[in-house]
């Protein structure tokens, strides 16, 4: 029998889950089907349990609730516990187990489809939110020399890097504000503000990215984010949406699930050409 697998968010119409689970399943002959399914504001948790009542055995969860099912689970990965957030659930003898992908997403991204080494070089993570908080356990992994969170509300900032202050003991690990940047210099600048969905830019000062440095927008869209029309104009050599992340997150996923990493550069492809 076909395993169910669903992704829940509000608004959910324009996910791009369904078509990267559906090649993935193609690609590894697993036998699953995976649907958007919009869940209501106020009823989250409702809509898993109806899911699970009608045979689901696991879903993703975006915008708004990956908080609120952080909450709903039984148990949680390590790694969803630091980011505070769940983005897959996986529902078996009645109950949740809860894991976050999203971060080691990110990484893959970077690290495979974009050749970035990041063990010893100089990252900027730019925003303090569930966003950002999912990325610095699996960036700090990999041995940064120096990872940098800044954020408008510096104090937010601050208490991010205490929470993981243990979990990088190689990095020299620093938060502030946007105020701290002058003078400094970057080989990668993630953007995990939400600024981009309002079509603005974080205020980042010339000199910023170093040479060869990259400028990654964990958003996406058709052409340049305002991040990255921003990077671009201060000299950042590569620039790179969050489209790999969003199938990095999945591939991440669907292992979680079924124990089979796909192959995501043919989909990342697919989705580009779209
Ligand atoms: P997400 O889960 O997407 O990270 P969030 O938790 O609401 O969403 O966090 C949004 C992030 O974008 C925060 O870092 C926020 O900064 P504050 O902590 O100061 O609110 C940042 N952000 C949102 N709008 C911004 C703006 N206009 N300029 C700079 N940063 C902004």
């Amino acid at each position: 029998m076909t395993d169910r697998y669903c992704v829940f968010g509000n608004p959910i119409g324009h996910s791009k889950s369904p078509a990267i689970h559906a090649q993935f399943a193609r690609q590894t002959g697993e036998d699953i089907a995976y649907e958007a399914r919009l869940a209501p504001l106020d009823g989250f948790s409702a809509a898993v349990r109806d899911f699970i009542a009608s045979g689901g055995r696991g879903a993703n969860v975006t915008v708004p609730f990956k908080e609120e099912a952080f909450r709903l689970c039984d148990s949680l990965s390590a790694r969803a516990r630091l980011a505070g957030a769940v983005n897959t659930l996986s529902f078996a003898d009645g109950r949740i187990a809860g894991d976050n992908t999203d971060g080691a997403g990110l990484v893959r991204d970077l690290m495979e489809n974009l050749r970035t080494p990041l063990a010893g070089r100089r990252i900027l993570l730019l925003g303090a939110g569930g966003a950002a908080r999912g990325a610095l356990g699996p960036l700090l992994e990999q041995a940064p020399a120096a990872l940098v969170v800044v954020n408008r509300t510096a104090a937010r900032a601050d208490e991010l890097v205490r929470h993981f202050a243990a979990h990088g003991p190689q990095t020299q690990l620093a938060g502030g504000g946007f105020g701290e940047l002058a003078g400094k210099s970057f080989d990668l600048v993630i953007n995990a503000t939400s600024t981009s969905l309002a079509g603005e830019a974080p205020p980042l000062p010339d000199g910023i990215f170093a040479p060869g440095a990259l400028a990654y927008d964990m958003m996406y869209g058709q052409g340049d984010t305002a991040f990255l029309a921003l990077a671009r104009r201060l000299g950042a050599a590569r620039l790179a949406d969050g489209l790999g992340m969003l199938v990095g997150q999945a591939a991440e996923a669907f292992f979680v699930w079924r124990g089979q990493r796909p192959d995501t550069a043919p989909v990342l492809a697919a989705l580009r050409a779209a």
